[in-house]
């Protein structure tokens, strides 16, 4: 049986990095929200609180029945987790005199398992406007900052810790081994989820869940979707077709290249070039909104025209990966999920849903394809959004402009491959902007287009920093696209971050 941490979700921004670093640890984690603890399930090793914008002692706070918990599983509070274990067990949480954030030095107090090969001194993380200022009698302080004199403590003869700091966090020096203490040390992890075992476990949950049954998935070109194909195509071979639409707002070649790519790995692949049909739905159209929605309704209507060629078709694959899946708590405890470029696809299609890469972070459905054998050029491809350079040219979109971007795109990319600095930008493109401006070019006065440069740096996407790009770098690019790319006489360099500013500009 698989062991598995359980991480309650109280609502913390941070809770995803918990179980990444869970993961990252070679064990397996579950996240669920904090009234969801699967009490019945004996794979469960130990169980991680998260923490929360809420105060404890908040009347709308969230809370769950401690006495179902402790000394029934290994427990580590982080933060609110901790302070929630100290308060329903009769400890005092009020607030802080000043909110305590920042880096502090940790100092141990009383020799733990938890604490074991942290050096004193170690650096931590602190974020929280609470703090603990009375344990009950059975709790005993293990380590303090200077700020903080709970900076964690231990309940004694019981396997339950908590820590007012965050040891998921990069800034928390120690934390990885602090976590590796309590997954490993103290729950017992066999350290057994890596790329391949999951491989191994998923090929053959596939074969048993499709048995002959055909599949069809939409390929994007796109990490995601790249493997979950590949990982299906393992699994289940020439049973699976896979569909991928061309809208013809792709980047320059990237049809043929992307194309070639799954051929060679040996995908049943079925290219469609529906661009002519886009370009004119969308022939006109300035608004970004109404882009969006003609080019997700024409998708899902060209996939279901051409799965529909396909005899007695079953299921639907997806590339869903496991932060698209997550329930993450908002403050009014309503649950948001996330959106999908094709959300209208299996509704419309009446085809049962097949996710394999469901319980997957992105770095782990790295891993998978790198463990599967993919080309490194698409397992680090950066995010493309499902649109394409449809909101990436402001205004109405013709063949041209398309063009005129797909050539200044091209130069850039390239350019950031060349140089080395793809792998450390996020994600980078052109942007073709409705204006044109003045210059000269020999003798000749010009009055052409202008493009923005944007390239950034983020985790997640959620928020971004522009990245800051060598200045020798951005004038070779802008020359050469001056130089080569017809229509374009200025090229810009977008330095927003995100927020305000999004990635995208539509
Ligand atoms: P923004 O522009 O909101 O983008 O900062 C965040 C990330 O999402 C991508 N993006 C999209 N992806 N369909 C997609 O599949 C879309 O309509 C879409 N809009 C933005 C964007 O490229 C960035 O990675």
């Amino acid at each position: 049986m698989q062991q598995k941490i359980i991480i309650l979700d109280f609502g913390s921004q941070t809770t995803q990095l918990i179980g990444r670093r869970v993961r990252e640890l070679n064990t397996y984690c579950e996240i669920v929200p904090y009234n969801k603890m699967p009490y019945d399930d004996p794979s469960v090793i130990g169980v991680i609180l998260s923490g929360s914008p809420f105060s404890v002692y908040d009347n709308k706070a969230f809370k769950t029945d401690m006495s179902l918990l402790r000394r029934r599983y290994p427990m580590l509070g982080i933060c609110y987790g901790a302070q929630l274990i100290a308060y329903e067990g009769g400890g005092s949480v009020e607030p802080a005199p000043s909110r305590e954030y920042g880096r502090a030095k940790l100092t141990t107090v009383s020799a733990d398992p938890l604490l074991e090969g942290i050096d004193t001194d170690a650096q931590v993380w602190m974020s929280h406007g609470d703090t603990i200022t009375s344990l009950p009698d059975n709790f005993t302080i293990i380590a303090s900052t200077p700020e903080v004199a709970c900076a964690a403590y231990h309940i004694n003869g019981e396997q339950t810790w908590g820590v007012q700091f965050h040891p998921e966090v990069f800034h928390s020096t120690c934390g990885t081994r602090l976590l590796e203490n309590f997954v490993v040390g103290i729950c017992g992890s066999k350290r057994d989820w890596s790329a391949e075992s999951f491989i191994e476990s998923t090929v053959k949950a596939l074969r048993e869940q499709l048995g002959d049954d055909k599949v069809v998935l939409g390929l994007s070109g796109g990490v995601d979707s790249s493997v979950a194909a590949v990982l299906l195509n393992r699994a289940i071979g020439k049973n699976l077709t896979c569909i991928f639409v061309d809208h013809g707002m792709l980047r320059k070649n990237e049809f043929t290249n992307v194309l070639h790519d799954y051929e060679c790995l040996g995908l049943n692949v079925i290219g469609v070039d529906a661009s002519e049909r886009f370009f004119s739905e969308l022939a006109g159209v300035t608004d970004p909104e109404r882009k969006r929605k003609i080019i997700g309704k024409g998708f899902i209507d060209v996939f279901d025209e051409e799965a529909h060629k396909i005899k007695d078709v079953k299921w639907l694959a997806q590339g869903t990966i496991y932060p698209d899946c997550i329930e993450s708590l908002s403050i009014t405890g309503t649950v948001i999920k996330s959106h999908h470029n094709v959300g209208g696809l299996p509704e419309k299609m009446n085809l049962k849903l097949c996710e394999p890469l469901r319980l997957l972070f992105k770095d782990e459905v790295r891993a998978v394809g790198r463990s599967l054998g993919m080309p490194e050029h698409l397992i680090k491809r950066h995010p493309f959004p499902g649109p394409g350079l449809a909101v990436r040219i402001l205004g109405d979109i013709t063949r041209e402009k398309v063009t005129i971007l797909q050539n200044a795109d091209d130069i850039f990319i390239r350019g950031l491959r060349e140089w080395g600095l793809y792998d450390k930008v996020w994600q980078a493109g052109v942007i073709l902007l409705p204006v044109q401006s003045v210059g000269v070019m020999g003798d000749e006065r010009t009055y052409e287009r202008a493009v923005a440069l944007r390239a950034v740096t983020s985790t997640d996407a959620m928020t971004a920093d522009w990245a800051h790009l060598p200045y020798d770098f951005l004038a070779k690019v802008s020359n050469e696209i001056i130089n080569t790319v017809r229509g374009v006489n200025r090229v810009c360099y977008d330095i927003s971050s995100k927020p305000p500013a999004t990635i995208e500009w539509e």
